[in-house]
């Protein structure tokens, strides 16, 4: 499994983590498929992708209770990431969201915790003071935001008075790269990382048919390789960015963790970029 670093920090984080939507449920909480959601983590880990992503809004918090169980008795050099949802954002209730979302993870400290996304009714500047009393009580090691903006990163950065946004967790793929006109630039250049979310789209790679999908065919017969092996190379061959694909089915999961042992040649990125443009 290659690394990359975490933003300007000394940590570094796998490529390709382990994204949660649906493992607990949806938007509500379903117990009924726990056990294949903690086999799948618990495997994802074994093939070294020690990075899992959730939130509090996954299966209205039940996500961030599986990914506990499956953390258990594992929980050394895994990189834990959750999120606060917006409706949170004002002081007390993220300090308190926070600490809720420890309980349901069964953690004292979480690595990274993320905005999920900006919410123009309560002001940034309070929101990230809560961040920022998050770390200094030892609560999260990291602060990331998803779904910002290159205004709203700056925005939230400014709002800091001693800590580095570390991170933006924002859609990217073969399908979706609205990141890369702005986002991804400012990212690489102000030192963030961008974590891509959603980076099979959703799993409409795997099914995609068209013109643009013979070439991710093509190439990936040539290599050996399956089409959303190569789709996810792709996004990896962007500096700063690591992915975090869902995945319950242990073929998918060996398939997404082999991804972070090779690399895709520069006009093989060429070309797909192209046939996606
Ligand atoms: N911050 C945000 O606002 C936000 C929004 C959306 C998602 N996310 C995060 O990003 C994660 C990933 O995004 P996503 O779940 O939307 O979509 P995704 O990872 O692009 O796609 C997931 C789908 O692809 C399938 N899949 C995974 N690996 C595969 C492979 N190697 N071959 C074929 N199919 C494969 C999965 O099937 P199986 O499950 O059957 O294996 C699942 O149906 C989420 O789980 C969540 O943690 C964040």
């Amino acid at each position: 499994m290659q690394f990359r670093p975490l933003g300007r920090t000394q940590e570094s984080i796998p490529v390709v983590g382990l994204g949660t939507w649906g493992i607990g449920g949806e938007m509500g909480p379903d117990s009924s498929r726990d056990d294949v959601g903690i086999q799948a983590l618990r495997l994802g880990m074994d093939l070294e992708m020690k990075f899992i992503d959730t939130a509090e809004m996954y299966g209205a918090g039940h996500s961030e209770e599986v990914v506990a169980r499956a953390l258990e008795g594992r929980r050394e050099g895994v990189f834990v990431a959750s999120k606060v949802s917006p409706r949170h954002f004002a002081y007390d209730d993220m300090l308190a969201a926070a600490k809720r979302s420890l309980k349901r993870l069964g953690l004292k400290q979480m690595d990274l915790y993320q905005l999920h996304w900006p919410n123009p009714k309560i002001p940034l500047s309070e929101t990230m003071r809560a961040m920022e009393k998050l770390v200094d009580d030892g609560l999260t090691r990291y602060i990331g935001v998803s779904n910002f903006s290159v205004e709203q990163m700056k925005e939230a950065q400014q709002s800091l008075s001693h800590e580095k946004i570390v991170s933006n967790q924002v859609e990217f793929s073969l399908i979706d790269r609205s990141a890369e006109a702005r986002i991804l630039p400012y990212c690489q250049k102000e030192g963030l990382t961008l974590i891509a979310y959603s980076p099979l789209g959703q799993g409409k790679i795997p099914r995609g048919k068209g013109a643009s999908f013979k070439v991710l065919d093509e190439i990936a017969g040539r290599l050996s390789k399956s089409r959303n092996q190569v789709a996810l190379s792709w996004v990896l061959q962007h500096e700063s960015v690591v992915a975090i694909p869902k995945a319950a089915d242990a073929d998918h999961l060996k398939e997404n963790a082999d991804v972070g042992n090779w690399k895709l040649g520069v006009e093989d990125c060429q070309r797909l970029a192209k046939a996606f443009a």
